[in-house]
Order: C-alpha cells, then sequence, then structure tokens
C-alpha cells in the first residue's frame, strides 16, 4: 500500500494533473468521495493551464466511451497532452482518430491482432516468461519489474512488428529511457531525446518494409489502403509508436501490479496456487485491480448537460478508470482482491470503439506469468521497497524487489 489517504480532502485542493499525488498518495477515499458526492467534477484552470472535467463513476466513464461524437479522441486522448493544447499525432494513430477513418484502420489492423494471427507470439512468450522465471528463481531474488515485467511486453511488440534481432536491444534501451515516467528533470529530458531515436527508427524500419514487406504489422501498415490511399510515412510511424507506447508499460505495470498485489494478499495467492481459482478469472482480477491506464482523456465535441452542471464543447473530459474500476455499484466489495471475481465488467481496456486492440495479447501475458508462477514458485516476498511510477495516467510500480523459492 501506499501513503496516507485523502479522507477528508477536498477535491478542489488535490490537482489530479500533478503526478504526485497518484505517485504518493493512496486516492481510494478521494475517488470514492466523488463518484458519492460530485460524480462530474471539475478542476480549475492553474495559472495558464485549462480547466478540466473529471468522470468518475463506473456508468458515467462507460457511456463516455462509447458517445464518440460528443467525447472525441481526434485531438489528444491523454490529459498531459489536452492540456498542452493537444496531440501532435492527433488523427493519424489509431487511438487519437474518430469515426469512418478510425473504422476503416482498426477494421485493417484488427486481423493482426485476432487470436489466431497472435498464437505465434503468444507462443514465444510463453516460452520466454517460462525461461525468465526459472532464470531468477535460481538465482532466488529478482526485480520483478525490470528481469521480468520489463522484457515481455516489449518482445511480443517486437515479435508484431518483426523487428529484427539485432536491433532489440537497442530499442530496449530506448524504449526504457523513453518510457519510464520519472520524477527526475534530467531523466524527463533524456525521455524526449529517446522518443525522437524511436520515431526515427521505425522510420527506417518502415522504409525499408515498404520495399520488401514481410508478414509483420509495419509492413501491413506501409502496404494497407485505408479509403482508398496508402497511410503516409508519418501515419505509419506514429502508429508503431503507438503500438510501442499502448503495449509495453500498460501490460508491464498489470504484471508488476499483479505480483505485489499476490504479495500484499497471502490467502488470495495460497488459494490461486492451490488451483481453486482459474488463470482467466485471476488475469481479469489483477487487470481491475492494477488498472494501468488510470484515466483517458476526451474533448467535448458539443454541450453536454450531466448531473445538472454543461460541459461545454471543446471543454477538457477524463475518464478515471481507476475510480469507474472500484465502484461500488458495479463491483461487490471493489476494494479487496478477489482473483475468482466473477463477472469482472472493468474499464481497464475502456469501453466500445477504442477498447483496448491489445487486450487479447496483453491478458495472454498476464496470464503466463500467472500460470508460470502457480506452477514454479514455492514462496514469495517482499525484499526491497517497491518505487511507484510518477505519472497523472499510468499507475503502478516500476520496482519490485522480490526473494523467492521454487
Ligand atoms: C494491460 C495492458 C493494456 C492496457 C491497460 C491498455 C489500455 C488501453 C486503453 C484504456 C485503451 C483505450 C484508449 C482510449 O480510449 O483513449 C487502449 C487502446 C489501445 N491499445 Fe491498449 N492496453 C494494454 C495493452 C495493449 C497492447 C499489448 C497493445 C498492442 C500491442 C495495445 C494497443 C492498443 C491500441 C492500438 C489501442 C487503440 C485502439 C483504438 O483506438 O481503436 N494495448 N488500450
Amino acid at each position: 500500500m501506499i501513503g496516507e489517504q485523502y479522507e477528508d480532502a477536498d477535491p478542489s485542493e488535490i490537482d489530479l494533473a500533478d503526478p504526485r499525488p497518484h505517485a504518493e498518495r493512496d486516492l481510494t477515499a478521494l475517488w470514492r468521495r466523488l463518484r458519492e458526492k460530485e460524480p462530474l467534477h471539475w478542476q480549475p484552470p492553474r495559472g495558464a493551464r485549462p480547466g478540466f472535467w473529471v468522470l468518475t463513476r463506473y456508468h458515467d466513464v462507460s457511456a463516455a466511451y462509447r458517445d464518440t461524437q460528443r467525447f472525441r479522441s481526434d485531438r489528444g486522448n491523454v490529459l498531459d497532452t489536452l492540456l498542452n493544447g493537444g496531440d501532435s499525432a492527433a488523427g493519424m494513430m489509431l487511438p487519437l482518430m474518430d469515426g469512418p477513418h478510425h473504422t476503416a484502420l482498426r477494421g485493417t489492423l484488427m486481423k493482426a491482432f485476432s487470436p489466431r494471427a497472435l498464437s505465434g507470439v503468444v507462443d514465444s512468450i510463453r516460452t520466454a516468461s517460462r525461461e525468465l522465471v526459472t532464470e531468477f528463481l535460481e538465482r532466488g531474488r529478482c526485480d520483478f519489474a525490470s528481469d521480468i515485467a520489463g522484457l515481455l511486453p516489449l518482445r511480443a511488440i517486437c515479435d508484431l512488428l518483426d523487428v529484427p534481432p539485432l536491433d532489440r536491444r537497442r530499442l530496449l534501451d530506448m524504449t526504457s529511457s523513453a518510457l519510464g515516467s520519472h520524477s527526475d528533470d534530467a531523466l524527463r529530458r533524456n525521455a524526449w531525446v529517446s522518443r525522437g531515436e524511436i520515431l526515427l527508427y521505425f522510420s527506417d524500419l518502415a522504409a525499408r518494409r515498404r520495399e520488401s514487406p514481410g508478414d509483420d504489422i509495419v509492413s501491413l501498415l506501409t502496404q494497407c489502403t485505408v479509403h482508398g490511399r496508402r497511410l503516409t510515412d508519418e501515419e505509419v510511424i506514429f502508429n508503431c509508436y503507438s503500438l510501442m507506447l499502448g503495449g509495453d508499460e500498460t501490460t508491464r505495470l498489470a504484471l508488476v501490479g499483479g505480483v505485489a498485489a499476490l504479495l500484499d494478499a497471502p490467502a488470495q495467492w495460497d488459494a490461486f496456487r492451490s488451483g481453486r481459482i482459474t488463470t482467466e478469472t485471476a488475469v481479469e482480477e489483477v487487470l481491475r485491480w492494477t488498472t494501468p491506464t488510470l484515466h483517458a482523456g476526451r474533448t467535448a465535441g458539443a454541450d453536454i448537460a450531466l448531473h445538472g452542471r454543461t460541459i461545454k464543447k471543446g471543454d477538457i473530459v477524463t475518464l478515471w478508470n481507476a475510480s469507474a474500476n472500484r465502484d461500488g455499484d458495479v463491483f461487490t466489495d471493489p476494494d479487496r482482491l478477489l482473483l475468482s471475481r466473477q463477472p469482472n465488467r472493468h474499464l481497464t481496456f475502456a469501453y466500445g470503439t477504442h477498447f483496448c486492440l491489445g487486450a487479447f495479447l496483453a491478458r495472454a501475458e498476464i496470464g503466463a506469468v500467472l500460470d508460470d508462477l502457480r506452477r514454479m514458485v514455492g514462496t514469495m516476498e517482499a525484499a526491497g521497497p517497491a518505487r511507484r511510477v510518477y505519472s497523472n495516467f499510468l499507475g503502478g510500480l516500476v520496482s519490485l524487489p522480490i526473494a523467492w523459492s521454487g
């Protein structure tokens, strides 16, 4: 568990755009209070920064995900970029599109994300998970975040994009610098440089795949036609980048958070190990419990009346998955980890039109690791302080030292 709860805090005094409350405090009580008392909350402007709306109830968040006319993604889908005037990849990256162009590109990409198309990637992830758990069990300890969870999702994405084996180490280094959400200014500047390097890398890879296409997603993006035209280089590069961003750190945080949750709930770990709980329900509860993407951002496409207030056309609206996944109107005993929970219609992968394209893959990765833990690990305990990610968008642990044995 992290820091103290905001039990009596006035929600207007807490800046939800600031990474610190998310990293340093337990917001459970704050979310509960907002859901109960102020389900449409306004965070006022701060200095030059615009204000934004905060939705916290499950039914409001899922309704907003469904209503892509009134809650638009085509200026950006995370709070930080919206507060800074919009995303430079808006209209080019799948998650930052609305309407027919989104439907057409999503339809094209879906083929590459079907369970059948992904079966080879899933096999490779199962093997990698088994090898990593075996190796680190022999050593007796590891940082589960960097030694295991840090490697699997990236491997899956490199398989999907068919990144040549010799480039993978370099890409791994660039992404850990680019995607780590740091509290430190120097590290944050490095992250920008690394993001530029990743875009350049994909620019080069896309050029090669245009020349000689293969059976991978980069080739698919370079060869496909959407509404009668090929994607531009920029569109190909941004979408590769988006897959990397969308699939790597999120899955990693779910994996690490899952292990941390098992350490905190020994009875659940015992029940899982004894085989009384299926991997399928455990995966869903880990996804609900960890909710790696705390929110999604939208822009109001019209004036919207809700809970007695009016969201004005053009306003920024944030949909807090972190709160919706703990809504007691939908989940019994919501603040308890229950690996056998059923039904479990969490919003971790969003809902509706932009429902996560990588959900099957992420579930397969988490399932592979949970299966290996169940089969191979006897005891497991914390072996040092865990460290949280600094972000208002991603939630979870970037470091989790553990000691374990078979
Ligand atoms: C636990 C892991 C993951 C979580 C929590 C997650 C979460 C999400 C969420 C919340 C959205 C909706 C964003 C929005 O509506 O603005 C989304 C969309 C998306 N995700 Fe994931 N994701 C995960 C893994 C992956 C993986 C492994 C991939 C691919 C390799 C991926 C690719 C995508 C793509 C392409 C979209 C955009 C879909 C669209 O706009 O139609 N995600 N994801």
